[in-house]
């Protein structure tokens, strides 16, 4: 595999100017081998990415009616839904935390291109065949990336840990600290769909603001990050799982919806309408919120 890698990186390096170093070269390699082991999934993935991002689900699942038969949509509830006792059906993605792709220091994303239009020499650079999940991953990757936000939306795909927090530090002023919730798993198993008990009292993380990063399938990490002027409010919710399954999820509820698609996964699976109720959704464990100097009430 290294012997394939090294080839077609020569050829790479002949025909532009990607000019990248033996260090993130290794790296590149380690980030390579993660990917082509888990790589069949890329393409489910990250079109499940949509139910997270505000954008609608793709057509063929329209035309297929399949919305809500498929468990990894099962990530939306209603405010009314938000209160001790409540069972809620809930799919929470596993993944193994060593299979991750790995996070590049900024010098190193910043010499590889970003783009669409690079998509050839990406996937040549990367030794992704054309039709591959790999190829179908860093494709779709690159499109959501480059989708113009909605109205109220700000958005930005972070290649790097620095170029996250500068916009995070963008969305919130320099003058504001900030820290990540996240989504923790207090027990180990392997159920990634089961009906949940709220059992104790949700707790609002009072934000004004938050920008939410979500990972996307990508050769090294790449989070979509997003936040909006609209109001959203961020809870902390312990649930108990049918299996004994203990999570301390986080959750984000956008208030108004009504600039969302028509055709917006949450409105099928809830069914309700655009700008009816809020919407809620739970975070997977891999996924960052971040919010200004917290406080719980
Ligand atoms: C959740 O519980 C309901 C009954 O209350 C049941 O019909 C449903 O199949 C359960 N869902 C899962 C994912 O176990």
């Amino acid at each position: 595999m290294s012997g394939k890698i090294r080839r077609s990186f020569g050829n790479r390096s002949r025909k532009s100017h990607f000019g990248f170093g033996v260090a993130s070269w290794n790296l590149l390699f380690h980030i390579l081998v993660v990917l082509l082991v888990d790589g069949s999934e890329s393409r489910k993935m990250s079109e499940k990415y949509n139910n997270y991002l505000q954008l609608p689900i793709n057509n063929d699942e329209i035309k297929k009616g399949v919305c809500q038969r498929d468990p990894s949509q099962m990530i939306f509830f209603t405010l009314k839904d938000m209160k001790l006792g409540q069972k809620i059906p809930i799919y929470f993605p596993k993944k193994d935390p060593s299979s991750s792709p790995h996070l590049l220091a900024r010098y190193e994303a910043s010499s590889i291109p970003f783009s669409s239009k690079e998509l050839p020499n990406l996937l040549n650079f990367f030794s992704f065949s054309q039709d591959s999940p790999q190829a179908k991953a860093v494709e779709s990757t690159l499109s959501l990336c480059e989708i113009e936000p909605i109205k109220g939306e700000t958005k930005f795909c972070a290649t790097s840990l620095e170029s996250m927090l500068d916009f995070v530090r963008g969305a919130f002023g320099l003058e504001e600290s900030f820290s990540v919730v996240t989504t923790t798993f207090l027990t180990k198993s392997s159920t990634t769909f089961q009906n949940y008990t709220i059992f104790d009292v949700p707790k609002e993380i009072l934000a004004p603001k938050m920008v939410a990063c979500h990972t996307m399938p990508y050769p090294y990490a790449v989070y979509y990050c997003h936040y909006q002027e609209s109001e959203n409010k961020v809870y902390k919710i312990s649930l108990g799982g049918e299996n004994g399954d203990k999570v301390e999820a986080v959750a984000v509820c956008h208030m108004d919806t009504s600039h969302w698609s028509r055709d917006h996964v949450s409105f099928r699976v809830l069914r309700i309408k655009p700008g009816t109720f809020p919407v809620c959704h739970f975070f997977p464990a891999d996924h960052l919120v971040w919010v200004p100097t917290p406080s719980t009430k």
